[in-house]
């Protein structure tokens, strides 16, 4: 678990580590951009609040961890298993060849599109290159990619993954990410073959090698600037791999930062000039490296404990697994609404999983449950989007706040499985002078309700009792 172990920054909640994940700690330095447009764009970001962020490779050819298990650390998420588990080159040549019967058939990223648009998404994220370097993309700096004739994919007119995903998701009116990993473990410049690799790091200290390790970042920036200049308006670079960082910004309070050997400066402003230049206004989004180029901050699968006054987001599985497994197991629709709100209400956004299968395809499950947060998020889309965090009144049991100039939306959040509410709410620290009209989202009945003080009673009648809305949770709006 140390990947896992990482301190966890005072106020993050390490609410639902599933297994392998890695634990990402959230920047102690925000600096908010100083580029108008930079900024423009964080707050248009932060009003859509709900992504959706997708991990595809190759790996999803074997149903296991995304890249992971070709890093030869001995740790749970790098686990090697199956007829080629005993020798580690065997496996990694074996999962190299992964790439020689990747043929998603059924890839078709208008019906994800779809569904997403459907549940309220209003961003996409998606690995055009994860760690171990396989480019969904159609890079000119390697063949280790989805169109090279290598690749039965090649062949299919969709066959440039990453473009096909980026334009039906544009044309639903979606922001676009591009997640890409700064490590590369294909790569002769970062793994080079010379030594061989030992950890996640480069397998060779780049203080000796100049060369080598110059000839890797002008690979990652050929990389990038293809990404922001071949792939249509960007509107996120979600950078991965928070190792691949200037030694002097290693955070030694944290486990995973503390075991990075070397200095591994890429040249982030080198990278972010260039991509800016392509892509005007573009957040760049360099996940744990505090400071200009991490524009917003990324808790990974867990929620942080309260609110926080900058801009972040969380990123968690829909499942337990950010990559394909045959056999995934995906939370409630309850249990979503309550991240989402709980997210929401304390200032942040999320970024929901959902991985491809080896077919092109996502589980059945997946559609489901994209369809049910879509039927709560059409009653109470008013309470989620455009609104802010609540630092005012404070969650209360079952509530949680959220903000929009002369409402206030009380979300109150069912038990699982339960699906009922009760006859009357009471909200305590409701800070208006005169509360003037309660109601709730998407239902036409009059509530009562009396204003005590800061108390605030709201009565549901018998009739709406019975035929609420929605099932996971319930919006009061309060006007004032
Ligand atoms: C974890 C995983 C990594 C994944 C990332 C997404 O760090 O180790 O593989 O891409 O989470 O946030």
């Amino acid at each position: 678990m140390s990947k896992v172990k990482t301190v966890l920054v005072a106020g993050l909640l390490g609410a639902c580590l599933t297994g392998k994940a890695q634990q990402h700690n959230t920047s102690k330095d925000y600096q908010w951009p100083k580029d108008s447009l930079v900024t423009r764009k964080l707050h248009q970001w932060q009003n859509v609040k709900f992504g959706l962020l997708m991990h595809w490779g190759t790996y999803s050819e074997w149903g296991v961890v995304e890249s992971w298990s070709i890093c030869p650390e001995d740790e749970g998420w790098c686990e090697r298993k199956g007829p080629y588990a005993e020798s580690y080159n065997t496996y990694l040549a074996a999962y190299e060849k992964l790439q020689t019967t990747f043929n998603p058939v059924l890839f078709n990223p208008q019906k994800w599109a779809k569904a997403a648009r459907q549940a309220g998404m209003k961003y996409v994220v998606f690995t055009t290159k994860h760690h171990d370097g396989f480019c969904m993309f159609d890079t000119d700096q390697t063949d280790y990619k989805v169109t090279d004739p290598k690749t039965p994919f090649s062949s299919n007119p969709r066959s440039n993954i990453a473009k096909e995903v980026f334009s039906a998701f544009r044309a639903d009116s979606f922001m676009i990410g591009a997640y890409f990993s700064k490590p590369d473990w294909h790569s002769n410049d970062y793994w080079w073959r010379y030594f061989p690799p030992q950890t996640r790091n480069p397998s060779y200290n780049p203080a000796k090698h100049p060369d080598k390790w110059n000839q890797f970042k002008q690979y990652t920036y050929n990389q990038i600037e293809e990404l922001m200049t071949d792939y249509g308006k960007m509107d996120i670079l979600w950078l991965d791999g928070g190792w691949v960082r200037p030694k002097n910004t290693i955070d030694t309070a944290v486990d995973w930062q503390r075991a990075i050997p070397y200095d591994q400066d890429i040249d982030m402003p080198n990278i972010a000039r260039m991509a800016r230049k392509n892509q005007p206004g573009l957040l760049v989004v360099d996940r744990t490296v505090s400071g200009e180029f991490e524009n917003y901050v990324t808790p990974e699968q867990s929620v942080p404990a309260g609110y926080l006054p900058y801009p972040w987001e969380s990123c968690m599985t829909l499942g337990d697994s950010w990559s394909y497994i045959p056999k995934e197991h995906f939370k409630s629709t309850n249990k979503v609404v309550h991240i989402l709100t709980d997210v929401v209400s304390r200032n942040g956004n999320l970024l929901l999983n959902v991985a491809p299968g080896p077919d092109g395809d996502w589980h059945t499950e997946a559609y489901e449950r994209l369809q049910e947060i879509g039927s709560w998020m059409t009653v109470n889309g008013e309470a989620i989007y455009n609104t802010q965090g609540d630092s005012l009144i404070g969650e209360q049991g079952h509530v949680v706040f959220t903000h929009k100039p002369g409402a206030t939306y009380a979300i109150y959040r069912s038990e699982e499985g339960k699906g009922s509410l009760p006859a009357t709410v009471t909200l305590t620290h409701i800070p208006y002078q005169q509360v003037k009209n309660v109601s709730m989202l998407g239902a036409k009945q009059k509530l009562t309700w009396k204003q005590e003080g800061q108390t605030l009673v709201i009565t549901i009648p018998e009739a709406l009792l019975k035929k609420l809305p929605c099932k996971e949770a319930w919006s009061f709006k309060i006007r004032y």
